[in-house]
């Protein structure tokens, strides 16, 4: 770990467990599981957008306050914590929202709201301990392990997010079983890939912030996948018996 934790990431990461629990009987109101009760909404594709842009600024907000005015350059290591940020929300924020067939779509305010505070924080924290990182001498066994982690992960989601796609014609709204892929084994492999993804981060930057990110991150999906796994079995009497929610052959 390069930098020690303190009350504050300390509290930040115990909040996720905290929310995990509260997921568990409340499901985010999107998507499938959206809800008239929510309050005001907007279009699911402009939520999205601005909810998920906010991380990459926020990131860059976070470099940017801790090196000013010294204006020391970072290191290569550094640059490519950074370039693995921006790569991922380039498609997260900006390409997966182009791609998916989104007409009608809405989603609550609170919804968008919340994700933009959370993002503010999560993104700003890391750019802030980015920053401080003081760069390796060498690669070691552990950061090659998160660098495929993050890699694979990234496709894994990448690959789930396009058999999803391919599922609705255009103009359509309803939900097929999704075949193929790594849902052979778990109904919800974008969001395997994702925690993957966050893991795979945090085992590279071994910052708290990482390790807080790949902790909520497996917070919001882990419930999320259950709910999922759920409504699938119950709207499909033929789901696959075998699969499993998020994790293969485990949950
Ligand atoms: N890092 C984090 O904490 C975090 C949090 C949330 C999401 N994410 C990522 O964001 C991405 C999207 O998340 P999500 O919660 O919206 O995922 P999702 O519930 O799996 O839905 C993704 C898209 O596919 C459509 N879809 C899902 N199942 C379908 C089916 N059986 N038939 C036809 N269409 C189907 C959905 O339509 P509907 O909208 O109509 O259901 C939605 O447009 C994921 O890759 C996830 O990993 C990350």
């Amino acid at each position: 770990m390069y930098l020690t934790w303190t009350p504050w990431t300390i509290a930040w990461t115990a909040l996720a467990v905290v929310t995990a629990v509260v997921l568990l009987f409340r499901t985010a109101p999107y998507g499938r599981h959206i809800r008239s009760d929510w309050g005001p909404t907007l279009p699911h594709r402009l939520g999205w957008i601005v909810m998920e842009v906010i991380s990459p600024v926020a990131l860059i907000a976070g470099l940017w306050w801790s090196i000013y005015p010294s204006m020391e350059s970072l290191s290569g290591f550094q640059m490519g914590l950074v370039a693995l940020w921006l790569g991922h929300y380039l498609y997260r924020a900006l390409i997966y929202p182009y791609l998916m067939r989104w007409k009608e779509h809405r989603m609550p305010a609170v919804i968008m709201l919340s994700a933009v505070g959370f993002n503010l924080v999560n993104g700003g924290l890391n750019g802030v301990q980015i920053e401080a990182i003081v760069p390796p001498t060498a690669i070691s066994p552990m950061m090659w392990v998160g660098l495929s982690l993050f890699v694979g992960g990234l496709a894994m989601n990448v690959h789930s997010d396009a058999i999803l796609r391919s599922l609705r014609k255009p103009g359509e709204s309803g939900y097929r079983i999704p075949e193929g892929g790594f849902y052979r084994w778990v109904t919800c492999p974008n969001y395997l890939g994702e925690m993957l993804e966050w893991t795979g981060f945090a085992l590279l930057a071994a910052t708290p912030a990482a390790v807080a990110f790949a902790v909520w991150t497996a917070a919001n999906l882990i419930p999320r996948a259950l709910s999922h796994h759920k409504w699938y079995k119950n709207q499909f009497a033929v789901y696959p018996r075998h699969r499993k929610a998020v994790i293969p052959f485990v949950l």
